[in-house]
């Protein structure tokens, strides 16, 4: 039977002051990934949850503990999966999304989010948007407090041990995925089409000189983060 906990455990952990992680397993096309969600306590006590990860009883529990869920963000159109769960579990909080996601899912997202939009944690958590089609439209965040870049699809930071199922082995041999930081294949493969856009983007995520980095699918890092970033954004600077 496959041991998905290498894939997340749902727990909420720490990452630092005002910042926790909670991570659950995702399948996508037969591969496991570990799903990432960062819980941010802005400095007025609201919660912001982005890239919401399946919940559970306990994590909501756990979250509830931190304050108040005021923000959920949908970094990207890819990342709908819970949407529906949070909205019934946060019915007052506000959902925020790229275009697409709100004309796909109107009752799902209330406030749109791109390069235009200021939500109210901007000064403490700004972002930039990396549009096209082959970003997912994704805002990546900068959580000044904490030195901390927050993204969801665009970097990647997994690998696969040999307790892994063949087929997320496999996977990530073929995504190049050993531990590293790097931009997601796909769209380091296919993203060509949005180059100079992307690099306004990986100039703006490298200014920011992150301590530390949070991605949607791999493991919260605070090791060399600035020289990891400029390396996995390299070939478009
Ligand atoms: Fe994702």
């Amino acid at each position: 039977m496959t041991n998905l906990r290498a894939f997340g455990d749902g727990k909420l952990q720490p990452v630092a002051e005002s910042l926790w992680s909670a991570t659950t397993p995702v399948r996508f096309v037969g591969t496991w990934f570990p799903h990432v969600m960062t819980v941010v306590r802005l400095t007025s006590g609201e919660l912001v949850l982005h890239s919401p990860c399946h919940m559970s009883a306990e994590l909501a529990g756990d979250i509830a503990r931190l304050g108040n869920v005021a923000h959920v963000v949908a970094p990207n159109w890819f990342h709908d999966l819970y949407l529906s769960d949070y909205r019934a579990r946060y019915p007052a909080a506000t959902f925020w999304g790229p275009a697409l996601l709100q004309r796909q899912h109107p009752s799902l997202i209330d406030r749109r989010l791109d390069d235009d939009a200021r939500p109210p944690w901007f000064e403490e958590m700004p972002h930039v948007e990396l549009p096209g089609v082959l970003t997912f439209d994704e805002c990546v965040f900068f959580h000044k407090p904490t030195q901390t870049l927050v993204v969801a699809d665009f970097l990647m930071n997994a690998s696969a041990d040999n307790n892994a199922p063949l087929l997320t082995r496999l996977g990530y041999a073929f995504f190049g995925l050993n531990g590293n930081v790097t931009v997601f294949p796909v769209l380091r493969w296919f993203g060509f089409a949005n180059r100079a856009s992307l690099r306004l983007g990986a100039r703006a995520m490298l200014a920011w000189n992150p301590a530390r980095l949070i991605v949607g699918h791999g493991t919260p890092t605070a090791d060399a983060v600035p020289e990891r970033l400029r390396s996995a954004l390299s070939y478009l600077l």
